[in-house]
C-alpha cells in the first residue's frame, strides 16, 4: 500500500491534492501611480524562526510584527501540537511559552505544513533530534518539492525517514535522542537546509558543523545567538575559495526573547518594482528589512537605473532596516551576476517583470534552484510573461528577457489566464505586470497570496488610491 494511504486518513489525503480554498481568479489592471506610505507585513523567515525558537525556550517570548500568513500559522500550529503555547493578543503581540530544548512532545496527528517549505524543512530538523515520530503532510505544491536535501544529513545524525517516491511529502520522520553531531558541507545553497541542521544540533550533544560554500540568509545564526545558543562562525579555505563554517554547541538552554520583526524585503519587492514601473509613482515603503543576505534585488534594480532611496537606516531586532522611497524610473536591461542569487532567491519572479519593461535585454543565469520552489519559477514565469505579451527565452538555469523600453505590455488575452501553480510569488509578480499592461493580466487564482502576504491586495488598492 502506498505510504500516503498507510499513514494518513483519506480526508487528509484530500487536503494534499488541492489548495484548501476554492480558486479565486482576478484580472489586475493599470490603476494609476503608487504614492503615499505603506508598511508591508513582518519577515516570513524571521517569523517562522521566532515561533520555533520561542517554543524551545523556557519562559515567555513576545513577538511584535509577526507575519500572520498561512505559512507562519502552519509553523505555529505544529509547535502547539508539540507542546508549546503560541497565542495572539488582541493588539497582535504573539506570546510563545516554550517547552525547553529536548522536551518537544509527540504530536497526536500529522503536522499539516500547507504550502510552506520553510516550516517543513526547519521542523524536520527540530524533530530529528527529539525522541518523537511525526508525519509531515502538505498541499499539492509542497508535495512535489524535494526533501532529500534534509533527509540525507538528518539521516547521518541518526533520524530515520519513510518518504513518498522521490523523497517528497507525505513523509514519516522518526527522531532520535541522543543524535550524532556531524559536519556537513551543503551541496546546494540553501538556508533551509542549513537551518534544519542547526536546529537539529540544538538538542545534540557536541558540536554540529555546517559548511556553507555560498553564504545564504543568516537569520538562524543571528536569532540562535540572540536566544543564547553558543554558535561560532568561522571561515575555511575550500576548493573554490573561502567557505563559512557554522558550529552550534548542542544541549543549549534557550532564553525567551522580546522580538520585533522587521518588514519582509521579499514582500516589499513587489511594491518597489510596481512603483519603479508605474508612471508618476513616488512611494515610501516603511520598515523594510535590509539584511545583506536578503537585499540584493534593490542593488540590481539600482544598477538597472531604479531610483530607490534608503531613509532613516536603523536597527530593528538586530537586523538593518530602512524606509524605502521609490520613484518611477526608466530601467535598462542588465546581466545579473549569478553570485547574488542566494541574496535575492525569492525575488526573481518580480525582477523578471521589471526586466520585461526595461530598455534592452536582461539575462539571468545560475537559477537552477528556482525550479524547485513553490513552483518551477523559471518555466512558470516564462509562460506567464509570454502570455502577457513579453519577449522571453527560457534556458535551463535562467531567463533572457527583451524589454519593452517602458511601453505597456499587451496583457493577457480575454479568454486566457496566467497559471499560478499554487505559488504566491508568481501571483504577486504577475499582478504587478497587470499594472503596466494595456488589457490587464488575468490570474487563475489569487488565494496563494495569503501564504506570505495576506494584505497585498489591500495595500495595492491603498497605494493606488492615494495618487
Ligand atoms: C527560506 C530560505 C529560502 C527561501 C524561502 C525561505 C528560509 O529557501 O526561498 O522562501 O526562511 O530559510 P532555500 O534556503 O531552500 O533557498
Amino acid at each position: 500500500m502506498p505510504l500516503s494511504k498507510r499513514l494518513i486518513g483519506s480526508h487528509q489525503i484530500g487536503s494534499l491534492l488541492s489548495h484548501s480554498n476554492p480558486p479565486s481568479p482576478k484580472r489586475f489592471k493599470a490603476a494609476g501611480a503608487l504614492t503615499g506610505r505603506i508598511r508591508v507585513p513582518g519577515d516570513k523567515s524571521i517569523s517562522h524562526r521566532s515561533i520555533m525558537l520561542g517554543a524551545l525556550a523556557v519562559g515567555e517570548t513576545r513577538v511584535i510584527g509577526l507575519l500572520e500568513g498561512e505559512d507562519v500559522l502552519a509553523t505555529a500550529a505544529a509547535m502547539r501540537a508539540m507542546g508549546a503555547s503560541v497565542e495572539r493578543d488582541e493588539d497582535a503581540t504573539w506570546r510563545i511559552n516554550g517547552v525547553g530544548v529536548g522536551c518537544l512532545l509527540q504530536p497526536d496527528a500529522a503536522l499539516e505544513m500547507g504550502n510552506s517549505g520553510t516550516s517543513t524543512r526547519l521542523l524536520m530538523g527540530l524533530v530529528a533530534s527529539h525522541p518523537i515520530t511525526a508525519m509531515f503532510t502538505g498541499d499539492a505544491s509542497l508535495s512535489k518539492r524535494p526533501m532529500g536535501r534534509v533527509i540525507d544529513p538528518l539521516s547521518q545524525m541518526g533520524a530515520s525517514f519513510e518518504a513518498s517516491p522521490g523523497g517528497t511529502l507525505p513523509l514519516m520522520l522518526r527522531g532520535i535522542s541522543p543524535a550524532v553531531p556531524i559536519t556537513y558541507r551543503l551541496p546546494v545553497a540553501s538556508a533551509q537546509v542549513k537551518s534544519a541542521l542547526l536546529l537539529a544540533g540544538l538538542n545534540t550533544a557536541g558540536i554540529t558543523r555546517v559548511i556553507e560554500p555560498v553564504p545564504t540568509r543568516d537569520h538562524s545564526e543571528r536569532m540562535l545567538r540572540g536566544f543564547g545558543a553558543r554558535l561560532d562562525v568561522g571561515e575555511e579555505i575550500g576548493a573554490n575559495g573561502p567557505e563559512r563554517v557554522i558550529a552550534i554547541h548542542g544541549e543549549a538552554d534557550l532564553k525567551p526573547q522580546d522580538i520585533v520583526v522587521p518588514g519582509d524585503p521579499s514582500s516589499a519587492a513587489f511594491f518597489v518594482v510596481a512603483a519603479l514601473l508605474v508612471e508618476g509613482s513616488d512611494l515610501v515603503i516603511e520598515n523594510v528589512g535590509l539584511n545583506p543576505t536578503r537585499a540584493a534585488l534593490f542593488d540590481v534594480l539600482r544598477d538597472m537605473g531604479g531610483n530607490i532611496e534608503e531613509l532613516d537606516r536603523r536597527d530593528v531586532g538586530g537586523e538593518p532596516v530602512a524606509d524605502l522611497r521609490v520613484r518611477h524610473s526608466a530601467l535598462s536591461g542588465i546581466s545579473v551576476d549569478p553570485a547574488v542569487v542566494p541574496a535575492m532567491v525569492d525575488e526573481f519572479p518580480v525582477l523578471f517583470v521589471a526586466a520585461a519593461l526595461a530598455q534592452g535585454t536582461t539575462t539571468t543565469t545560475g537559477l537552477e534552484e528556482l525550479r524547485v520552489k513553490e513552483s518551477d519559477r523559471i518555466s512558470a514565469m516564462a509562460a506567464a510573461l509570454a502570455l502577457a505579451g513579453a519577449k522571453v527565452e527560457e534556458q535551463e538555469d535562467g531567463l533572457t528577457i527583451h524589454g519593452t523600453g517602458g511601453n505597456m505590455l499587451p496583457g493577457t488575452p480575454q479568454d486566457a489566464e496566467v497559471t499560478t501553480h499554487l505559488d504566491h510569488r508568481i501571483a504577486m509578480a504577475m499582478a504587478v505586470a497587470g499594472l503596466v499592461s494595456r488589457n490587464g493580466v488575468a490570474l487563475d487564482d489569487t488565494t496563494p497570496i495569503a501564504t506570505s502576504f495576506p494584505t497585498f491586495e489591500g495595500l495595492l488598492a491603498k497605494a493606488s488610491r492615494t495618487s
